[in-house]
């Protein structure tokens, strides 16, 4: 597996990842989306440092791994194509990210619901930190979770 920089050839396989209806299901943004509000969505993410994809050696797509500052927080996400799942891609490719970026807390926003997330989180040292309602709608629920990285707990 290889993890390099989202480039602009990566849209096509990112929308066809984000419009797969059992990704849609476990974001916080569940409404269907048209290729060119991905288009525009895409186009201003790739001009940030921490967008990544996720390929086999001879290209074949697997997934990405975005970390977006909002609100002062670094949030993680990921996204791996259904055939990947559950073999252990998403454990290796999130470790390998956090090696390369220097954020001291990463925050992982995860609906309760999502089993697989939330065990890849705490196998990766994430400690559930809250519980939160979203967006007043009372019908998801979403568990921080946050990480000190590496590099940092090492240079303390
Ligand atoms: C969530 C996701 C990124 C996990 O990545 P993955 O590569 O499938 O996970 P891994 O194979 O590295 O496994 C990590 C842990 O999750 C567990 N797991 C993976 N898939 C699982 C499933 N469907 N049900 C229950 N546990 C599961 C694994 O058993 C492992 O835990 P263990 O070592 O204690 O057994 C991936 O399934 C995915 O892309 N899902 C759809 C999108 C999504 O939910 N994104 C996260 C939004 S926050």
């Amino acid at each position: 597996m290889k993890i390099r920089k989202a480039e602009p050839r990566d849209i096509k396989n990112t929308y066809l990842l984000f419009a797969d209806q059992t990704i849609r299901l476990k974001s916080k943004k569940s409404a269907i989306i048209k290729f060119e509000d991905h288009e525009t969505w895409f186009n201003e993410r790739i001009l940030y440092d921490n967008f990544f994809i996720l390929e086999e050696e001879h290209g074949d797509f697997i997934g990405q791994i975005r970390i977006d500052k909002k609100n002062n927080e670094n949030i993680i996400s990921i996204g791996l194509v259904e055939h990947y799942r559950n073999k252990g891609y998403g454990f290796k490719s999130i470790k390998e990210c956090l090696q390369l970026i220097n954020e001291v807390e990463i925050v992982a926003y995860i609906k309760s619901s999502n089993v697989a997330s939330i065990r890849l989180f705490r196998k990766l040292n994430f400690v559930k930190t809250s519980v939160s309602e979203r967006g007043g709608d009372g019908l998801e629920r979403h568990v921080l979770f946050r990480k000190i990285s590496q590099k940092c707990k090492e240079s303390r």
